[in-house]
């Protein structure tokens, strides 16, 4: 717990108590509304209750539940203040019951959320659904049932278990194969399992067919093309990576999963390829990293001769600028490597 988790806790509690203790200091006064009140501050009682409660099997109910203690507190911060006075006894025992309260609350929802904001969002949700795992392996090992069994592997996998999400999806697999997502993840944790370790381990066959077998599957499911693009670029199949990896930023254009992994096959390209260092300067951000296409047209398999290609490079075509500046070896290499793409 952090300090500022205390301090506020014990802010919360001195106010608490303040709020108790101060109406008794004063006298007597009837409040037309203590009936309402009472019967509002009850409910809500309940409802807390009734929230702190909830199981796994009765989570469902939780939206419900908390639109009604919303209302609740609604009602009850619109009604009149109640005017001081000399109240009954239970009043006393109902403030010490709302500090109870404030605080079961707190600590269960309250103060973890904000240690949670502490860290960035995606670790929270890493947090999250850490604490939901063994609820959902129980269920799956229970039902059997595919659909559990994949839901289990999710939560693992994005909690970063990934030995619990092998073990989900390979059960999910054995009772039907041709599942996209069970058999791409299963095969990148094959595929990067031995990563940490010194000796350099060679690719793994199976993981690769598995990240294929559900690119074909699925070829328009983003994270298809995520993770084939991966596989490939541990294959050294710099291009073929490079096709999924922009097919996947075109299918996801919010999913920055890939950036890394383009920039480093760009570079580790261009430094291969002088061609390729032009061309990604020059034209990549219109054809596409690959040749694949973009805002301009794909020069892939486009039957283009050299000649035209350098005619098209120094004077431009439509909306295309002209590039007079790339001459002599650059531009040699660069007409190379289009070339190259025609055959
Ligand atoms: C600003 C975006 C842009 C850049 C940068 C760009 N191009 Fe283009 N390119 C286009 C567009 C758009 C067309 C289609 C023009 C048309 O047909 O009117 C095109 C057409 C072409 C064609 C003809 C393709 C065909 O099938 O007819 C070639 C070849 C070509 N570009 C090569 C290059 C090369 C090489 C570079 C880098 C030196 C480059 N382009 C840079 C936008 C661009």
């Amino acid at each position: 717990m952090t300090a500022l988790t205390l301090a506020l806790l014990a802010l919360l509690l001195i106010a608490a108590v303040v709020l108790v203790l101060a109406p008794l200091r004063q006298t007597g006064v009837s409040d037309p509304d203590a009936l309402q009140r009472s019967q509002l501050e009850t409910e809500r009682e309940r409802l807390f209750a009734e929230l702190r409660g909830l199981s796994d099997d009765t989570e469902s109910r939780r939206p419900e539940l908390e639109n009604r203690a919303a209302r609740v507190l609604r009602s009850l911060d619109g009604m009149p203040p109640a005017p001081a006075g000399k109240l009954p006894a239970g009043w006393l025992w109902g403030g010490l019951a709302a500090v109870a309260v404030l605080v079961a609350v707190g600590a269960f929802s309250f103060i973890p959320s904000w240690q949670l904001r502490g860290l960035n969002s995606a670790e929270a949700q890493t947090v999250k659904t850490a604490v939901r795992l063994p609820g959902l392996a129980a269920r799956a090992q229970n039902s059997g049932r595919v659909a559990d069994q994949l839901t289990w592997g999710r939560a693992a996998f994005d909690a970063g278990q990934y030995d619990q999400a092998s073990s989900a999806y390979a059960s999910a697999l054995k009772q039907n194969p041709r599942q996209p997502e069970a058999l791409r993840r299963l095969g990148i944790i094959l595929l990067t399992k031995n990563d940490g370790q010194a000796q350099a381990a060679k690719p793994n066959d199976q993981a690769f067919l598995l990240i294929r077998t559900a690119a074909q599957l699925a070829p328009n499911d983003s994270e298809s093309q995520l993770l084939l693009g991966f596989a490939l670029s541990r294959y050294g199949q710099d291009a073929l990576a490079l096709s999924a990896l922009e097919r996947y930023r075109s299918l996801s254009p919010q999913g920055r999963d890939a950036d890394q992994l383009i920039s480093a096959i760009r570079s580790r390209q261009n430094s291969a390829d002088p061609g390729l260092a032009v061309y990604a300067a020059n034209c990549a951000s219109c054809h596409g990293a690959a040749g694949g296409g973009g805002i301009g047209p794909s020069l892939l398999r486009a039957g283009l001769t050299r000649a035209s290609v350098a005619a098209i490079t120094r004077n431009g075509k439509g909306s295309m600028p002209g590039f007079p500046n790339i001459t002599g070896k650059s531009l040699d290499a660069l007409l190379a490597l289009v070339e190259g793409w025609q055959k």
